[in-house]
């Protein structure tokens, strides 16, 4: 039996206050409609239609095209008239259509794999999976008849005191088989809020006895639909408690869950120890054995195994590999690369500086488009100049350099392998391997200065 979704993504989000279309608000890293996608994949199915309104192309952007087509709702005129908008794209389908909203961005794939299964065992036309909130308001309520089955889908807005009770919620996920998409266009449109509600066909359905069932089997956290900033807010929290919460179990130590944001696209290894106020963002890799001191923020980085991050550093776009230590206080700007076993201390900045295995840079230094090979030593204060001002030029550092405190390179030079580099140089040409380079003026002392100055002065004084 082949299987098309239908993700719904075209609303206004006017609760959202926003220009971003609704759907594209980010939770734990990740736009909602993404997450909502994430789960519609593990599905496979055949064929899955997104339907978008004015900000289609925003959307498109920032899902690409692949495995996904999509059809535009030009004006939001309601959940019905969505999916009618998605029914020329799924003419020559038969099959079962499975409808989500674009805005439960923390639906799980199993409970909708579980009420696929139960549709299809029941050989019913149309399905919805339904769960019980605590608190209903503002989602629609699961009108049963006296037998149980399911009669009527009431939104808030229309719903009586009596019905405003039900706790028994509809998740805004369905099943339909093809014969259901014809109850599509019996939607009249809802005087409240002037639009045709998906949900009437349940009410459509009923008046024609077509079998129809609703199942209870999600659960309020997974359906929690998001539809102001607060509830984006509160389905974050609960997001990243599940984020959290996964890696634990797969043995990673947190000392203090509640300060730490893992975005969803992360991995973690075993054994690695999270501090508090950690920011693990983007598709960060963080290797097993590690430690993640506090307050550092990682994005789209790969850290090798044992490594340690320590206090306040910032890492972005780049590797560091197994056994290396970086921090405290350190910036990892993109493209960088730190060495097995290599140390980065602090107020350390690196740009497009990649470290060979080894070596260290320990305090205060700026290093640019720089490579750096094995074994090398980086003095305290070494600058890599560069920007000419028009461009980027490279400095290279051979194996086993020693680089002396406050050292500027004036790049594009070359340091060979070995060389010694005299404290206090400014180092303009390319150094040979096994060569000492030393710019600074040689030193001159000026025996009893101090005293002669002092009789001066106090002799300008006198005169004055
Ligand atoms: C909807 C359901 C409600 C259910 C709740 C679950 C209707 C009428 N009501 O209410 O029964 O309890 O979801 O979260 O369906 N959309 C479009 N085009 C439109 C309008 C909406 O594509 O013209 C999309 C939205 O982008 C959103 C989804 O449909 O992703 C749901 O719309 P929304 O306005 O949020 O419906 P709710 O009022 O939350
Ligand atoms: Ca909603």
């Amino acid at each position: 039996m082949k299987t098309a979704c239908i993700v719904l993504a075209a609303g206004l989000g006017k609760r959202m206050d926003s220009p971003l279309p609704k759907v594209l608000h980010r939770i734990c890293g990740t736009t909602m409609l993404e997450s909502v996608l994430s789960s519609v994949r593990k599905l496979q199915p055949d064929r899955t239609i997104i339907v978008a309104g004015r900000h289609i192309e925003e959307i498109k952007e920032t899902l690409g095209n692949e495995g996904l087509s999509y059809v535009l709702q030009k004006e939001a005129k309601g959940t019905g008239h969505a999916v009618l908008c998605a029914r020329p794209a799924l003419k020559d389908f038969q099959g079962t259509v499975v409808v989500l909203n674009g805005d439960t961005p923390l639906l799980d794939y199993e409970t909708i794999k579980k009420f696929l299964r139960m549709h299809r065992r029941d050989r019913n036309i149309l399905s919805v999976l339904s769960f019980t909130a605590k608190d209903p308001t503002d989602y629609g309520r699961i009108i049963r008849d006296a037998y149980g089955e399911v009669t009527a889908i009431i939104e808030e807005k229309d719903a009586d005191p009596s019905q405003k009770r039900i706790c028994e919620i509809n998740s805004g996920v369905y099943a339909l088989d093809s014969e259901a998409l014809s109850l599509l266009g019996a939607i009249r449109m809802n005087r409240a809020k002037g639009e045709y509600y998906l949900t009437d066909i349940v009410a459509e359905a009923a008046k024609r006895g077509v079998k129809t069932s609703a199942y209870c089997i999600g659960t309020e956290e997974e359906f929690m639909g998001v539809n102001t900033r607060e509830e984006l807010r509160r389905a974050s929290l609960l997001m990243r408690k599940r984020i959290v919460k996964k890696w634990s179990e797969r043995g990673v130590t947190f000392l203090d869950a509640d300060s730490v944001f893992v975005h969803a696209g992360v991995s973690i290894g075993r054994d690695a120890t999270i501090y508090p106020n950690v920011y693990l963002e983007g598709h960060t890799k963080v290797g097993r054995e590690t430690t993640i001191f506090p307050n550092v923020r990682i994005v789209n980085a790969e850290i090798g195994a044992g490594a340690v991050i320590k206090d306040s550093t910032v890492i972005e776009d780049s590797k560091v590999k197994s056994g290396a230590s970086v921090g405290p206080f350190a910036h990892l700007r993109p493209g960088s690369e730190v060495g097995a076993g290599a140390r980065v201390g602090n107020f350390v900045e690196l740009k497009k500086a990649v470290i060979g295995k080894g070596s260290k840079a320990s305090h205060l230094s700026y290093l640019g488009d720089v490579i750096i090979g094995k074994g090398v030593n980086i003095g305290a204060g070494t600058i890599t100049c560069n920007y000419d001002g028009a461009k980027k030029h490279r400095t290279v550092l051979g194996d086993g350099v020693f680089v002396g405190s406050d050292t500027q390179f004036i790049a594009p030079v070359k340091v060979g392998r070995g060389a010694y580099i005299g404290a206090g140089s400014t180092i303009t040409t390319d150094v040979p391997a096994g060569a000492l380079a030393l710019s600074r003026a040689k030193q001159k002392n000026i025996r009893g200065w101090t005293k002669k100055r002092k009789s001066k002065v106090t002799s300008r004084k006198s005169k004055v």
